[in-house]
């Protein structure tokens, strides 16, 4: 059961909707509509010690202010994005705070907060990245040993739809896919996410596949669909000039989607994991890795 101050937060981010500009509206509705299951995933996050934490790519700034809202750690939600951030900035006082939240415009490969950094997160952020492990290896060095990382990503190879997208649709999401590889990304990191975290000198502690899957119902369909929808329509533009789909392509696609009746089952899987940085006097961290499952 989400606790009543989730659902203050998710109400609160909705009223700040019409704020939003509409190509990015599918990223706005994503934060409200996975706010219970991140949630329950931060509920079994051991408490922070105290200092500072860093949500990288904090875009409107939910698990910011959830951690804030809950430990007494000042909260540095860092992103590059000013708009994000100051909407982020108008909802975050929906709930009382124990900590602080400070909304930094950095960027997420070379900011380092002026104190001890006690704890991180980072959702949906490394598949954005040219240099992923790059950014893990600032990542570790910013991080006080002892210290915890968080990790949630996303990978394309757990998402499953039986029956199967219409192609047309199907051809939209591989365009996406190839436009996101192209700007340096990778909508598959989440299998290699283990590998790039201890080659990065932290200690795996533990991972574990979460799949929001289900026989879906015809309105949570309907819901799905309008959320990919809008995600789709906020790179059409970069879709249509950098020449992965021609115009009548992606009609075609929308429109398939728009009237398929939907499948009798859908899953979407992201790995999340927790990762600590070993004190400075212990032998290098082992490159074996367990196996998800
Ligand atoms: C998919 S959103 C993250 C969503 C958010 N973490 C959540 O859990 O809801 C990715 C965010 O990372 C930001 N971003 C991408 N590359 C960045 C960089 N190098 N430095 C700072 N922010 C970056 C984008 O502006 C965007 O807001």
């Amino acid at each position: 059961m989400d606790p009543t101050w989730g659902q203050a937060l998710d109400q609160a981010l909705v009223r700040e909707e019409a704020r939003v500009p509409a190509g990015d509206r599918w990223l706005f509705y994503q934060t409200a509509l996975t706010g219970p299951a991140r949630r329950a995933w931060m509920a079994g996050w051991p408490p922070p010690a105290a200092g500072a934490w860093v949500d990288w790519g904090t875009a409107y700034g939910a698990l910011a202010v959830e951690v804030a809202h809950q430990y007494a750690v000042r909260v540095y939600g860092v992103d590059w994005s000013r708009a994000r951030l100051s909407a982020a900035a108008r909802w975050e006082g929906a709930v009382p705070h124990r900590g602080q939240v400070w909304w930094t415009e950095a960027d997420a490969l070379s900011f380092s907060p002026p104190e001890p950094v006690v704890g991180m997160s980072a959702r949906f952020l490394l598949q954005h990245l040219p240099d992923p492990a790059g950014a893990l290896a600032h990542w570790a060095a910013v991080l006080e040993p002892g210290g915890v990382l968080f990790v949630e990503d996303v990978d394309d190879g757990w998402t499953v739809e039986h029956p199967a997208p219409p192609p047309a649709w199907a051809a939209v999401v591989e365009a996406l896919s190839r436009l996101q590889r192209d700007r340096g990304g990778d909508r598959q990191i989440g299998r290699r996410l283990p590998e790039l975290v201890t080659a990065a000198g932290l200690e795996l502690a533990d991972t574990a596949l979460a799949v929001q899957g289900a026989r879906v119902s015809s309105e949570a369909f309907r819901l799905s669909r309008q959320l990919e929808v809008l995600r789709m329509e906020g790179e059409r533009d970069a879709l249509l000039a950098g020449g992965y789909l021609t115009r009548e392509a992606w009609q075609e696609g929308v429109s398939a989607r728009a009237s398929a009746s939907g499948p009798v089952f859908m899953s979407a899987g992201t790995l999340r994991l927790r990762a600590v940085k070993p004190p400075a006097s212990s032998a290098p961290p082992s490159r074996q890795i367990s196996p998800v499952c």
